[in-house]
């Protein structure tokens, strides 16, 4: 199967054997298959956080698991449930059009409702550990499901169980968020209340941050249905106060800022656009003009392509800045 189309890079890989499944009861047909046991197996959810750098020699399962059913509520927040195969973006209009707050700040972010936990999915002050309840998941190999609540899933910063010591091993079959009823407006990220003045918004509700949130990542981030990416390739690394103050006096305009003891974010699109990345193409493979820490394919950039110049912009930043990026995509 071509799997140009299931991927937001938009790469024309291709999968040995190719299966979608709209239940646990159907993926498991589909594992207890002779043939499934002799394959290597991934579950693929909207393709929008991949990379395939060579066609998958195994079997690509779609999660096609769709629904969202209202569990139940308490005082102050209502309980929703989510199939993992729900566009999230589609999940997250649908809770504000209930009135439901919480996911707001996390709009327009492509993908599939399954993927979310899997990196902890983040967006302009808010990550979904903030109004995660628990996820239902099948373990792949014993056929177990399983029920992991929020300390479970070990989430940090684009991180989870599920990218380290379960990677591969669970297919996430729907999750179920803890939404207030009352808002808590996170407005924190400044460009938010920027692009909230300049909407001319004169009371704030869940509705206007969505839309501030939409405008300010449609004015940055290239629309995977014009020009093939993945968001963000690398994560925006962390460095001890040591480390920080060097280069804070060697670049005083570098962007960081302080997280826990001790420590500092710096954003890397920052790093990568210092290195004269921002805006460059070899062929189809590029980077983002309007945001370094994008990597874009123009058309029929190769996986390996965009692979190649990631490894480019990783070392050019480790020579000049002593600091070692790391991929948020996953490669495959
Ligand atoms: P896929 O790419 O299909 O899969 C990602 C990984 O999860 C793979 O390893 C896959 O095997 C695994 N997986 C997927 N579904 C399941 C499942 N049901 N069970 C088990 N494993 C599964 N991310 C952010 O956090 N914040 C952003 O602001 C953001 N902005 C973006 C902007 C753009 C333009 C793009 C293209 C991407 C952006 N991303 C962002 C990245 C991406 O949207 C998220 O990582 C998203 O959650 C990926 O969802 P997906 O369904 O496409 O996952
Ligand atoms: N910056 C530059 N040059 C660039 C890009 C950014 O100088 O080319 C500077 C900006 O001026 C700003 C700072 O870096 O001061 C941060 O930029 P931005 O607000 O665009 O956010 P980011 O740190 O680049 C992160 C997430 C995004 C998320 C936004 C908003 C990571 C790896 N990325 O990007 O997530 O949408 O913040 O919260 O944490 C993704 O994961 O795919 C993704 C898009």
């Amino acid at each position: 199967v071509l799997l140009k189309s299931y991927n937001t890079f938009g790469i024309a890989a291709t999968a040995r054997y190719f299966a979608s499944f709209t239940s646990a009861e159907e993926l498991i047909q589909v594992l207890d298959q002779p043939l499934s046991n002799q394959l290597p197996h991934m579950i693929l959810g909207g393709g929008s956080n991949i990379l395939f750098t060579q066609d998958y020699n195994g079997l690509l399962l779609k999660n096609e698991i769709k629904g969202i059913e209202l569990l139940g509520e308490d005082n102050d927040y209502v309980y929703v449930k989510a199939g993992a195969g729900e566009n999230w973006h589609g999940f997250v209009q649908h809770c504000i059009a209930q009135n439901l707050a919480g996911l707001e700040n996390l709009s327009l972010i492509p993908g599939n409702v399954g993927a979310s936990p899997m990196q902890n999915i983040g967006a302009y002050g808010v990550e979904i550990k903030d109004v995660f309840h628990e996820l239902q998941a099948l373990h792949l190999q014993d056929r177990s499901l399983v029920t992991f609540n929020n300390a479970d899933c070990h989430f940090g910063y684009r991180e989870s169980v599920f990218k380290k010591e379960y990677r591969q091993q669970f297919a996430i079959l729907s999750v179920t968020y803890r939404l207030s009823k009352q808002p808590h407006f996170n407005t924190s990220y400044g460009a938010i209340n920027e692009e909230l003045e300049r909407m001319g918004v004169k009371e704030l509700s869940i509705q206007a941050v969505s839309q501030a949130v939409i405008n300010i990542r449609s004015s940055k981030l290239p629309n995977p249905a014009e020009i093939g990416n993945a968001g963000s390739f690398f994560k925006n690394p962390t460095v001890d106060k040591e480390k920080y103050e060097v280069l804070h006096a060697a670049f005083p305009k570098m962007v960081a800022y302080p997280v826990g003891n001790d420590q500092y974010k710096l954003a890397a699109g920052w790093l990568i656009e210092q290195c004269g990345w921002k805006g460059y193409r070899k062929d189809d493979a590029g980077v983002h003009a309007k945001q370094a820490l994008v990597l874009v394919n123009y058309g029929n950039a190769k996986g390996n392509e965009i692979y190649t110049l990631s490894q480019q912009v990783l070392d050019s930043v480790q020579e000049r800045f002593g600091v070692l990026l790391e991929r948020e995509v996953n490669i495959v």
